[in-house]
């Protein structure tokens, strides 16, 4: 649960300074706010922390994603290649902005495989969005290059990888722009709340109009008499969010640090485990520790083996069963049941590709999902919680 885990004075201490002024809103109120702007300083000091020009609030990981890919232009007509292992909200994302998904394989990092990106390119991809899935990195500088080298956007799900990097550079800046998730489950959480990040002012420009109603946000003028160029939405995020992010921001470092601890702890005692190999992480100094993926030779060892598990209290996810994070899963997705009742964008009459969304189409993601467990890692896990551990992991292993 990781910065849920922490919710504590700190917190509470940013969170009254907003409530003695009383103004929840990021914009205008100068008078009444006395100097605190929560979420401009929670922005600043995101955008410090993962060294990227520009940081945009907003209120969900989902907005995020919407608002990042209305600001690349993204629209109707055109692909966005997405790996089949995430959140659906990755996929939901490129629907709302009435473009189409396309679905890519996985590698042994369990994220986006650059070689089955590159085949899935068409006249009409437009983006691909690597997600740093369970806290670690993509091999993102080869889908990087690949991007490049077809001259296709990146958009970068980071929702799960917050304080994750790879070679020195931090997950959510190798790309166009970058999106984290701060909802309730994530390393840091402001209840619901997500973040942009890019360098380039002009997408940092056309996120920020269209995330408050198309307001241009000219400091010389009142909110009132603000200009606009471009129609949006209100994606903003609030003062309470700010305020939270600001305080879990500072936490960051420790709840890695514990997280790679205890990590390291579970990890020695499933090394032991006879037929028992790792997620293949592409630089382990980047990764947030909060998930441990491991697998068996086997999808049906791997079942067996968290059967035995569970049955020591140890809990285990095998994510080709889950039905949020596996698009063959998503019977509803499959049968192409959208909000509107006229399936769009999937009959858009203006996209001229054509998706297949079969599962035999994603042959590593079948084999390696089947045969992956992940566990979830805490800040906090004293000495008898993981002793409990390693001896349900030794326990268990008799069954193999
Ligand atoms: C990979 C991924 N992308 C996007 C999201 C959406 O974030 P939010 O819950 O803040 O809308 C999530 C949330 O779980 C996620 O895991």
């Amino acid at each position: 649960m990781a910065g849920a885990e922490l919710i504590g004075k700190e917190e509470i201490k940013e969170v009254m300074d907003v409530l003695e002024t009383g103004v929840l809103m990021r914009y205008g109120f100068d008078k009444e706010r006395k100097g605190v702007f929560k979420v401009r300083e929670f922005e600043e000091a995101f955008a410090t922390y993962c060294r990227a020009q520009y940081a945009l609030g907003v209120t969900s990981g989902s907005s995020a994603l919407k608002v990042a890919l209305t600001a690349m232009d993204v629209g109707p007509g055109d692909e966005v290649i997405v790996p089949a292992f995430t959140f659906l909200a990755t996929y939901e994302a490129v629907l709302e902005v009435g473009a189409i998904p396309v679905m890519a394989d996985i590698d042994d990092s369990l994220n986006l495989d650059p070689d089955d990106m590159e085949k899935r390119i068409t006249p009409y991809t437009k983006a691909v969005i690597p997600v740093h899935m369970c806290g670690a990195p993509a091999r993102i500088d080869k889908i990087v290059a690949v991007a490049e080298k077809h001259n296709i956007l990146v958009l970068e799900d980071n929702a799960q990888g917050c304080g994750g990097s790879y070679r020195g550079k931090m997950l959510g800046t190798f790309g166009n722009m970058g999106i984290f998730s701060f909802d309730y489950y994530k390393t840091v959480t402001t209840g619901e709340g997500g973040m942009i990040l890019t360098d380039d002012k002009d997408l940092y420009r056309r996120a920020d109009w269209y995330h408050d109603h198309g307001h241009d946000h000219n400091p010389n003028v009142s909110r009132a008499m603000e200009g606009r160029t471009i129609l949006g939405f209100n994606f903003r995020m609030n003062e309470i969010q700010g305020a939270l992010g600001l305080a879990q921001l500072r936490k960051l470092p420790t709840i890695i640090a514990e997280q790679r601890k205890n990590k390291a702890t579970i990890k020695e005692a499933l090394g032991n485990v006879p037929g028992v190999g790792f997620r293949n992480i592409p630089d382990p100094d980047g990764d947030t520790a909060t998930f441990l993926g491991f697998n068996l030779p086997e999808e049906g060892m791997a079942e067996k083996f968290q059967k035995a598990l569970s049955a020591e209290g140890v809990d285990t996810v095998c994510f080709k069963k889950n039905s949020w994070h596996y698009l063959p899963n998503w019977e509803h997705f499959l049968a192409r049941s959208t909000a509107n009742s006229k399936k769009y964008p999937f009959m858009d009459p203006s996209y001229r590709g054509k998706v297949n969304y079969d599962r035999s189409t994603i042959p590593q993601a079948e084999d390696i999902l089947g045969r992956t467990l992940v566990m979830g890692i805490s800040v906090w896990m004293p000495e008898e919680k993981l002793s409990k551990i390693k001896q349900g992991i030794e326990k268990a292993a008799k069954s193999l």
